[in-house]
């Protein structure tokens, strides 16, 4: 099956009640990873790639093996989104090279560390929202602003700094049309979230409940959602790692989130520490090996491990055979009639 629309992936995970895993990528073994859980849970997927990861491997690498993992795998649906896209441009380029959904992450300045006024936020993302509407593409925004930093994005803190008003987030919805709406719930991006299991003081699963309630037809959604598992952080500790012990966002509280509009769950970290354990048993138990195959596929047999579980515990698990790819050119039409008008005054 050709790429599909985030918005097509998100539209039939709303009608089915379930969320769908956003997993980040930087290589071919991560999207393969990914496309092996996605082949053993029939799921469909999202697969992001940030801007560090499209600097990291090279746009042009990292989209050709993303649309690789489509050609050889047609019965899964799949979504390929730019996560945190910092400015127009960045935006522009990947949808000119194919991405079928972009994340205008204006909640930040173009720095990626210093957080917008609303106003600004507005204006930039609705602009990114005209051109990709008009060529079918999906755009997710983002209100509030998530806490810590990963490869030098975001604005550093707690994740409690600058938590979403949900007033501000339907004039946000309404006035920019997004698809899709990130919102800031005390959550950070990487490994450090929380210094013990999170209770309603520091993860506020109320707001996101109150926002959903105002703004049914939009597709929320958590980022920083990597939960973190002691298991995980133990194996890279076991294997002369140096992980202080820390709290992730509790699966239990993502499907909180999904009873109550989240469709994207955004998961890096995870992956990551799978990955880094895989590896570190490796050379901590086989000094001798240097092949880079050798470690390549525990790693990667690790990452698919947490993905399938995640697909099964987020609910997109049998999914995949649910719909076929609508064109493009679907979405192109139905922006400009209004028939994905997502915005709160079009769906009353
Ligand atoms: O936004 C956070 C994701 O985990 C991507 O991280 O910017 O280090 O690629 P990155
Ligand atoms: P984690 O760091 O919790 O995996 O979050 C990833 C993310 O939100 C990517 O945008
Ligand atoms: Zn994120």
């Amino acid at each position: 099956m050709p790429l599909v629309t985030m918005r097509q992936l998100l539209d039939e995970a709303a009608k089915g009640g379930y969320g769908v895993g956003a997993f980040n990528v930087n290589n071919m073994e991560q999207i393969q990873a990914i496309l092996a859980a996605a082949k053993e849970t029939k799921s469909p997927v999202i697969i992001q790639a940030s801007r560090g990861a499209r600097k990291y491997a090279e746009d042009l690498y990292l989209f050709h093996l993303i649309l690789a993992a489509s050609e050889l795998n047609p019965e899964i649906p799949i979504a390929m989104h730019l996560d945190h896209g910092n400015g127009f441009e960045t935006c522009k380029s990947a949808i000119e090279l194919g991405y079928t959904s972009v994340m205008m992450d204006g909640s930040l300045k173009e720095d990626g560390k210093t957080p917008t006024t609303f106003e600004e936020n507005v204006a930039i993302t609705k602009k990114v929202v005209d051109f990709a509407h008009e060529r079918g593409v999906t755009v997710e925004g983002e209100i509030g602003v998530l806490g810590g930093v990963e490869d030098g994005h975001g604005a550093g803190g707690s994740g409690l700094e600058h938590v979403t008003d949900p007033d501000q987030a339907v004039e946000f919805a309404e006035r920019t049309g997004v698809d899709a709406l990130a919102i800031a719930i005390g959550t950070s991006h990487g490994a450090y979230k929380f210094t013990k299991k999170p209770d309603g003081s520091v993860l506020k699963m109320d707001i996101l409940i109150d926002i959903h309630k105002r703004l049914p037809h939009t597709h929320l959604v958590m980022h920083g959602s990597s939960s973190v598992p002691k298991d995980l952080q133990d194996v890279i500790n076991q294997y002369g790692g140096k992980l202080k012990q820390t709290w992730g966002v509790p699966v239990e509280e993502i499907q909180l989130g999904i009873r109550n509009g989240v469709r994207k769950i955004n998961v890096d970290t995870d992956n990551r520490l799978a990955i880094t354990g895989a590896i570190r048993k490796v050379f901590a138990e086989t000094p001798e090996k240097f092949d880079p195959r050798d470690y390549m596929k525990p790693a990667r047999e690790a990452m698919q491990k947490v993905v399938a579980q995640r697909m099964t515990q987020f609910g997109q698990a049998g999914h995949a055979g649910d719909y076929k790819q609508l064109p493009i050119s679907e979405f192109v039409a139905g922006y400009a009639s209004g028939k994905y008008d997502a915005r709160p005054s079009a769906k009353k």
